[in-house]
């Protein structure tokens, strides 16, 4: 069963990304506001989708986190942008207090957003059936327990809240209390399994009528880590337009990111496996690579190979884009490269932020 819903997840995730990426275009392109408006419930309708299928995968495979120095403001800050308009939409008042000087937790980024994000759209969810006068309200706090050396995050609402009697249940997989079709009932679940393969906790606080409050600890574990939390995109340097390489046998993503970087100002060229791409560098310079993993001839793998020994420059100057981090040979050949990766569907906000950083550092290092 787990597999073969890891399969159908990771099926959907091309034409998502393609889906996803489409409506972001149209709405940034969009001159009137009817049609912007209309991108804009694509993109969020997509964005759900995406969030499904992502938790069905997480779910069917379950991974222990793959861990690095994480700033869990930025952490909910990022879960929060990318509902951000589906909460605008419903009037949800969000409001955060975040503890300043927070040191940065040795964990999953990814797994953390997941957490968060499903948090987030739980409260959503639960105040959107409200009628109007009703507050709708969330409000995410961070904050440090010293004394107990955690980290405290705060995820409230003005919904509803949970009856007695389900709470112990909603943690349950497959336990649901929306509509068919509209929960799966995995959210929480996975939240939980996330929180405690970290070393910390997730528990509830709710008075029927007050709301709900999620509450998760976690320990924050020493690490004298030179990796700090990665640099905010203000701190980067701007980079002007670059020549970029997409390789991907996904016709349509590949076009796809190609209109995205070319918004951005950079030349974009396409090939469409890794021997095609092999060829196009040898025939011109380009400063930056996006590559997919899975492709006919030669894949990702072996496209990074000959890169080692061709292009060694270009091994620092790529960014694998991936459907499916959580096949393990593939996991331990994205790390063996120490390259960042996107994971489709992506938002196109990451992208462009990705790209800018790899484009940054590299020239911060010098090496252009
Ligand atoms: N903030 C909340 N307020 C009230 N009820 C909640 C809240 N969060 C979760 N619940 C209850 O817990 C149930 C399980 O939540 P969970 O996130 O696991 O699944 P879901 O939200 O129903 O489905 P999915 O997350 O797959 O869309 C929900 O159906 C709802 O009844
Ligand atoms: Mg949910």
């Amino acid at each position: 069963m787990g597999s073969l819903l890891a399969g159908v997840a990771h099926e959907l995730n091309n034409p998502l990304a393609v889906l996803t990426g489409h409506a972001h275009l149209l709405r940034e392109g969009a001159k009137d506001e009817s049609l912007a408006s209309r991108a804009e419930k694509i993109q969020a309708a997509a964005d759900r989708c995406a969030r499904i299928v992502k938790n069905f995968l997480a779910l069917a495979r379950q991974q222990p986190p793959e861990r690095g120095a994480v700033s869990v403001n930025m952490v909910i800050q990022d879960a929060l942008e990318m509902l951000a308009y589906e909460l605008r939409t419903d009037s949800v008042e969000v409001t955060c207090e975040f503890a300043a000087g927070l040191p940065p937790l040795w964990a999953d980024s990814h797994q953390l957003h997941q957490v968060l994000v499903n948090l987030i759209a739980n409260a959503h969810h639960a105040m959107r059936k409200q009628p109007k006068p009703a507050p709708r309200r969330i409000r995410l706090a961070s904050q440090l327990d010293r004394e107990h050396q955690r980290v405290r995050l705060t995820v409230a609402d003005t919904g509803p809240g949970i009856a007695p009697e389900i709470r112990e249940k909603i943690f349950e997989p497959f336990f649901t209390t929306k509509p068919a079709g509209e929960g799966t009932g995995l959210g929480l679940s996975l939240c939980r399994g996330i929180i405690e393969e970290h070393g910390g906790t997730i528990s509830i606080q709710s008075e029927p009528g007050q709301g709900a409050t999620f509450v998760i600890e976690l320990p924050l574990v020493e690490r004298a880590t030179a990796e700090a939390a990665r640099p905010a995109m203000e701190t980067l340097p701007l980079v002007g337009a670059r020549r970029v390489l997409v390789v991907d046998d996904e016709v349509e993503i590949a076009h796809m990111l190609k209109e995205i970087l070319t918004t951005s100002g950079h030349e974009v060229d396409m090939a469409f496996d890794g021997a095609e791409g092999l060829d196009v560098l040898r025939h011109g310079r380009y400063d930056l690579i996006l590559s997919d993993t899975k492709m006919p001839t030669l894949d990702g793998t072996g496209f990074y190979r000959q890169l080692t020994s061709e292009f060694p420059d270009l091994c620092h100057r790529i960014i694998f884009l991936t459907g499916d981090v959580l096949d393990r040979a593939k996991r331990e050949f994205l790390e063996s490269t120490g390259a960042p990766f996107l994971m489709k569907p992506f938002d196109v906000a990451d992208v462009r932020r990705l790209v800018h950083r790899v484009l940054a550092v590299g020239e911060q290092g010098g090496a252009k």
